[in-house]
Protein backbone atom coordinates (compact mmCIF):
# COMPACT_ATOMS: atom_id res chain seq x y z
CA UNK A 1 0.00 0.00 0.00
CA UNK A 2 1.24 3.71 -0.61
CA UNK A 3 0.79 6.25 1.98
CA UNK A 4 1.52 9.97 0.57
CA UNK A 5 0.94 12.89 2.94
CA UNK A 6 2.11 16.56 2.68
CA UNK A 7 4.57 18.19 4.97
CA UNK A 8 3.34 18.93 7.85
CA UNK A 9 0.21 17.13 7.46
CA UNK A 10 0.60 15.06 11.42
CA UNK A 11 -2.69 13.70 11.31
CA UNK A 12 -1.91 11.44 8.60
CA UNK A 13 1.74 10.51 9.90
CA UNK A 14 0.30 9.21 13.06
CA UNK A 15 -1.51 6.34 10.89
CA UNK A 16 1.45 5.14 9.33
CA UNK A 17 4.13 3.37 10.44
CA UNK A 18 7.13 5.19 10.63
CA UNK A 19 8.94 1.86 9.71
CA UNK A 20 7.69 2.30 6.30
CA UNK A 21 8.57 6.32 6.08
CA UNK A 22 11.83 6.91 5.20
CA UNK A 23 11.54 9.58 2.20
CA UNK A 24 10.03 12.29 0.23
CA UNK A 25 9.42 13.44 -3.10
CA UNK A 26 8.52 16.66 -4.77
CA UNK A 27 7.28 17.36 -0.85
CA UNK A 28 5.34 14.39 -0.98
CA UNK A 29 6.24 11.78 2.10
CA UNK A 30 6.55 8.51 0.90
CA UNK A 31 8.49 4.74 1.54
CA UNK A 32 10.86 5.05 -0.11
CA UNK A 33 10.60 2.32 -2.43
CA UNK A 34 7.07 3.61 -3.24
CA UNK A 35 8.80 6.38 -4.62
CA UNK A 36 8.19 6.88 -8.90
CA UNK A 37 10.42 8.95 -10.95
CA UNK A 38 10.51 10.09 -14.25
CA UNK A 39 13.34 8.21 -16.41
CA UNK A 40 13.01 11.83 -17.69
CA UNK A 41 14.38 13.13 -14.74
CA UNK A 42 17.58 14.92 -15.49
CA UNK A 43 19.27 13.48 -12.07
CA UNK A 44 18.87 9.84 -14.21
CA UNK A 45 19.84 11.34 -17.66
CA UNK A 46 23.12 13.85 -17.36
CA UNK A 47 23.49 13.60 -13.44
CA UNK A 48 22.46 17.33 -14.03
CA UNK A 49 21.72 17.23 -9.57
CA UNK A 50 23.01 18.15 -6.85
CA UNK A 51 23.06 16.75 -2.99
CA UNK A 52 23.61 17.00 0.75
CA UNK A 53 23.98 14.02 3.10
CA UNK A 54 23.51 15.64 6.73
CA UNK A 55 24.65 13.96 9.64
CA UNK A 56 22.48 14.03 13.34
CA UNK A 57 23.65 12.55 16.70
CA UNK A 58 21.92 11.90 19.74
CA UNK A 59 19.04 13.64 17.74
CA UNK A 60 20.87 16.75 16.94
CA UNK A 61 21.57 17.76 13.47
CA UNK A 62 25.67 18.33 12.91
CA UNK A 63 26.48 21.58 11.34
CA UNK A 64 22.68 22.12 9.75
CA UNK A 65 23.31 25.55 8.88
CA UNK A 66 26.55 24.71 6.69
CA UNK A 67 24.73 22.12 4.74
CA UNK A 68 22.19 23.78 3.69
CA UNK A 69 24.61 26.58 2.38
CA UNK A 70 26.67 24.11 0.93
CA UNK A 71 23.81 22.86 -0.98
CA UNK A 72 22.47 26.61 -1.80
CA UNK A 73 26.22 27.15 -3.04
CA UNK A 74 26.00 23.92 -5.42
CA UNK A 75 22.48 24.85 -6.58
CA UNK A 76 23.75 28.39 -7.41
CA UNK A 77 26.65 27.12 -9.27
CA UNK A 78 24.68 24.79 -11.22
CA UNK A 79 22.11 27.39 -11.90
CA UNK A 80 19.34 25.26 -10.36
CA UNK A 81 16.35 27.11 -9.06
CA UNK A 82 15.71 25.86 -5.84
CA UNK A 83 13.47 26.26 -3.06
CA UNK A 84 16.20 26.30 -0.31
CA UNK A 85 14.04 27.33 2.66
CA UNK A 86 11.79 24.54 1.89
CA UNK A 87 14.39 21.89 1.53
CA UNK A 88 15.51 22.70 5.00
CA UNK A 89 11.90 22.04 6.03
CA UNK A 90 11.56 18.94 4.54
CA UNK A 91 15.31 18.06 6.03
CA UNK A 92 14.35 18.56 9.49
CA UNK A 93 10.73 17.34 9.01
CA UNK A 94 12.56 13.57 7.53
CA UNK A 95 14.79 13.52 10.81
CA UNK A 96 12.02 14.54 13.75
CA UNK A 97 9.31 12.29 12.14
CA UNK A 98 11.58 9.23 11.72
CA UNK A 99 12.18 8.92 14.95
CA UNK A 100 15.99 7.96 14.58
CA UNK A 101 18.20 8.89 16.64
CA UNK A 102 21.53 9.05 14.77
CA UNK A 103 21.59 8.73 11.63
CA UNK A 104 21.47 11.07 8.37
CA UNK A 105 19.53 12.44 5.56
CA UNK A 106 20.32 12.09 1.94
CA UNK A 107 18.95 15.26 0.32
CA UNK A 108 18.79 15.75 -3.83
CA UNK A 109 18.07 18.86 -6.01
CA UNK A 110 18.00 17.91 -9.44
CA UNK A 111 17.67 20.47 -12.19
CA UNK A 112 14.29 18.85 -13.19
CA UNK A 113 12.20 16.54 -15.72
CA UNK A 114 12.44 17.57 -19.49
CA UNK A 115 10.01 17.35 -21.86
CA UNK A 116 12.20 15.26 -23.91
CA UNK A 117 16.18 14.46 -23.30
CA UNK A 118 18.16 17.51 -24.51
CA UNK A 119 21.61 18.64 -23.06
CA UNK A 120 20.54 22.52 -23.41
CA UNK A 121 17.91 22.68 -20.74
CA UNK A 122 14.77 24.72 -20.80
CA UNK A 123 14.55 27.51 -18.47
CA UNK A 124 11.04 26.22 -16.99
CA UNK A 125 11.98 23.56 -15.33
CA UNK A 126 10.81 22.83 -11.98
CA UNK A 127 13.47 21.58 -9.79
CA UNK A 128 12.91 18.08 -8.67
CA UNK A 129 13.87 17.05 -4.88
CA UNK A 130 14.51 13.63 -3.12
CA UNK A 131 15.27 12.66 0.22
CA UNK A 132 15.63 9.88 2.69
CA UNK A 133 16.48 9.51 6.19
CA UNK A 134 18.72 6.30 7.47
CA UNK A 135 19.96 5.27 10.62
CA UNK A 136 23.61 5.20 10.98
CA UNK A 137 26.20 3.82 12.99
CA UNK A 138 28.78 6.47 13.98
CA UNK A 139 31.55 4.29 14.91
CA UNK A 140 35.48 4.38 14.36
CA UNK A 141 36.27 2.72 10.85
CA UNK A 142 40.24 2.46 10.01
CA UNK A 143 41.07 2.21 6.65
CA UNK A 144 43.46 0.93 3.84
CA UNK A 145 43.11 3.19 1.33
CA UNK A 146 44.52 3.08 -2.78
CA UNK A 147 46.25 5.99 -4.34
CA UNK A 148 45.00 6.96 -7.74
CA UNK A 149 44.95 9.86 -10.43
CA UNK A 150 42.29 11.84 -9.82
CA UNK A 151 40.16 11.35 -13.06
CA UNK A 152 37.29 14.20 -12.16
CA UNK A 153 36.20 17.13 -13.93
CA UNK A 154 37.32 20.64 -12.84
CA UNK A 155 34.43 21.47 -10.09
CA UNK A 156 34.57 19.21 -7.54
CA UNK A 157 34.00 22.21 -5.41
CA UNK A 158 30.00 21.54 -6.59
CA UNK A 159 28.29 18.77 -4.44
CA UNK A 160 27.01 17.17 -7.61
CA UNK A 161 25.65 13.96 -8.44
CA UNK A 162 28.04 13.13 -10.92
CA UNK A 163 30.24 10.74 -9.44
CA UNK A 164 31.60 8.36 -12.10
CA UNK A 165 34.96 9.83 -11.62
CA UNK A 166 35.02 8.30 -7.85
CA UNK A 167 33.11 5.68 -8.27
CA UNK A 168 35.37 4.25 -10.83
CA UNK A 169 38.43 4.70 -8.76
CA UNK A 170 37.06 3.46 -5.57
CA UNK A 171 35.83 0.51 -7.54
CA UNK A 172 39.17 -0.21 -8.36
CA UNK A 173 40.69 0.07 -4.76
CA UNK A 174 37.73 -2.50 -3.53
CA UNK A 175 39.49 -4.53 -6.13
CA UNK A 176 42.35 -4.63 -4.20
CA UNK A 177 40.60 -4.75 -0.69
CA UNK A 178 40.73 -1.16 0.26
CA UNK A 179 38.22 1.01 1.75
CA UNK A 180 38.78 4.16 0.51
CA UNK A 181 41.16 6.35 -2.57
CA UNK A 182 43.50 8.94 -1.92
CA UNK A 183 43.28 11.27 -5.24
CA UNK A 184 45.99 13.19 -6.88
CA UNK A 185 46.44 15.81 -9.54
CA UNK A 186 49.80 16.71 -10.94
CA UNK A 187 50.98 14.92 -7.64
CA UNK A 188 49.18 17.20 -5.65
CA UNK A 189 47.17 15.38 -3.57
CA UNK A 190 42.91 16.91 -3.95
CA UNK A 191 40.71 14.30 -1.78
CA UNK A 192 39.67 10.87 -0.71
CA UNK A 193 36.79 8.98 -3.03
CA UNK A 194 34.42 10.36 -0.49
CA UNK A 195 36.22 12.34 2.01
CA UNK A 196 38.87 15.27 2.61
CA UNK A 197 42.57 14.27 3.69
CA UNK A 198 44.73 15.29 7.03
CA UNK A 199 48.10 13.97 7.81
CA UNK A 200 50.79 14.69 9.84
CA UNK A 201 54.30 15.16 9.46
CA UNK A 202 57.11 16.40 11.53
CA UNK A 203 54.42 16.38 14.27
CA UNK A 204 52.67 19.34 12.07
CA UNK A 205 49.16 18.47 10.66
CA UNK A 206 48.46 19.19 7.03
CA UNK A 207 45.50 19.09 4.66
CA UNK A 208 44.84 20.32 1.04
CA UNK A 209 43.83 23.99 0.33
CA UNK A 210 40.65 24.69 -0.59
CA UNK A 211 39.98 24.54 -4.34
CA UNK A 212 37.57 23.73 -7.76
CA UNK A 213 39.57 20.65 -7.20
CA UNK A 214 38.14 19.75 -3.88
CA UNK A 215 34.65 19.55 -2.15
CA UNK A 216 34.52 21.99 1.13
CA UNK A 217 34.18 19.18 3.11
CA UNK A 218 32.04 20.53 6.35
CA UNK A 219 33.50 17.95 8.88
CA UNK A 220 36.85 19.48 7.55
CA UNK A 221 36.22 22.60 8.12
CA UNK A 222 34.50 22.10 11.45
CA UNK A 223 37.72 20.07 12.70
CA UNK A 224 39.85 23.17 11.47
CA UNK A 225 37.80 25.50 13.64
CA UNK A 226 37.29 23.20 16.62
CA UNK A 227 41.38 22.48 16.78
CA UNK A 228 42.02 25.73 16.20
CA UNK A 229 40.06 26.57 19.52
CA UNK A 230 42.40 24.38 21.14
CA UNK A 231 45.33 25.74 20.07
CA UNK A 232 46.39 23.11 17.49
CA UNK A 233 46.85 24.42 14.41
CA UNK A 234 46.24 22.55 11.15
CA UNK A 235 47.97 24.03 7.76
CA UNK A 236 46.23 24.26 4.81
CA UNK A 237 48.29 24.29 1.72
CA UNK A 238 49.12 22.19 -1.39
CA UNK A 239 50.46 18.77 -0.53
CA UNK A 240 52.66 16.33 -2.14
CA UNK A 241 52.37 12.68 -2.38
CA UNK A 242 55.63 12.59 -1.79
CA UNK A 243 54.47 14.10 1.57
CA UNK A 244 51.66 11.97 1.93
CA UNK A 245 53.77 8.75 1.88
CA UNK A 246 56.11 9.95 4.43
CA UNK A 247 53.59 10.86 6.90
CA UNK A 248 53.45 9.78 10.40
CA UNK A 249 49.60 9.56 10.35
CA UNK A 250 46.99 10.06 7.77
CA UNK A 251 43.16 10.28 8.13
CA UNK A 252 39.95 10.94 6.31
CA UNK A 253 37.07 13.06 7.03
CA UNK A 254 33.61 12.89 6.38
CA UNK A 255 30.16 13.21 7.68
CA UNK A 256 29.47 9.53 7.82
CA UNK A 257 33.16 8.67 8.67
CA UNK A 258 33.77 11.36 11.39
CA UNK A 259 37.62 11.18 11.45
CA UNK A 260 38.85 7.55 10.63
CA UNK A 261 42.33 6.92 10.71
CA UNK A 262 44.13 5.29 7.59
CA UNK A 263 46.46 1.87 8.67
CA UNK A 264 47.88 1.31 4.71
CA UNK A 265 48.36 2.66 1.60
CA UNK A 266 48.58 0.28 -0.55
CA UNK A 267 51.70 -0.42 -2.49
CA UNK A 268 53.24 1.65 -0.20
CA UNK A 269 56.28 1.91 2.32
CA UNK A 270 54.46 4.03 4.63
CA UNK A 271 54.74 3.70 8.16
CA UNK A 272 51.27 5.15 9.43
CA UNK A 273 50.14 5.20 13.09
CA UNK A 274 47.06 5.11 13.52
CA UNK A 275 46.98 6.34 17.60
CA UNK A 276 49.44 9.33 17.27
CA UNK A 277 49.09 11.55 19.91
CA UNK A 278 48.36 14.37 17.46
CA UNK A 279 45.57 12.61 15.71
CA UNK A 280 44.21 11.38 18.64
CA UNK A 281 43.93 15.08 20.19
CA UNK A 282 42.40 16.15 17.16
CA UNK A 283 39.63 12.45 17.19
CA UNK A 284 38.76 13.66 21.12
CA UNK A 285 38.44 17.33 19.99
CA UNK A 286 35.94 16.60 17.72
CA UNK A 287 33.97 14.03 19.13
CA UNK A 288 33.36 15.93 22.40
CA UNK A 289 32.37 19.26 19.81
CA UNK A 290 29.83 17.17 18.12
CA UNK A 291 29.49 13.33 18.95
CA UNK A 292 29.18 13.43 22.69
CA UNK A 293 27.25 10.69 24.28
N1 LIG B 1 30.63 12.59 0.86
N2 LIG B 1 34.90 14.92 -0.59
C1 LIG B 1 34.03 14.15 -1.26
C2 LIG B 1 34.29 13.84 -2.69
C3 LIG B 1 32.88 13.66 -0.61
O1 LIG B 1 32.00 12.91 -1.30
C4 LIG B 1 32.67 13.96 0.75
C5 LIG B 1 31.47 13.46 1.51
C6 LIG B 1 33.62 14.76 1.43
C7 LIG B 1 33.45 15.15 2.87
O2 LIG B 1 32.45 16.13 3.01
P1 LIG B 1 31.61 16.27 4.34
O3 LIG B 1 32.59 16.35 5.47
O4 LIG B 1 30.85 17.51 4.14
O5 LIG B 1 30.75 15.03 4.47
C8 LIG B 1 34.72 15.23 0.72
C9 LIG B 1 29.38 12.17 1.41
C10 LIG B 1 29.40 11.78 2.83
C11 LIG B 1 28.75 11.14 0.48
O6 LIG B 1 28.81 11.36 -0.73
O7 LIG B 1 28.17 10.15 0.95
Amino acid sequence: MVFICSLGNELIWNFLSMDQIHAIYNGNFDNLEDIKVSPLSRAYTFSDSVYEVIPFFNNEVIAFNRHIERLQYSCRSMNIDANIDQSSKEILQLISLSKIKDGYVYYQISRGVDPIRSHMYSSKLHAETFGYVTSHKFEEQTLKVALCEDIRWQRCDIKSTSLLGNVLSMNEAKDQACDEVIMYKENKITEGGASNVFFIKNNRIFTPSLSSNILPGITRELLISEAAKHEVKIMEQDCSLDDLVKAESVWLTSSTKGLAPVSEIVNQNSNLDVSHPLFKKCQNIFKDAYFKE
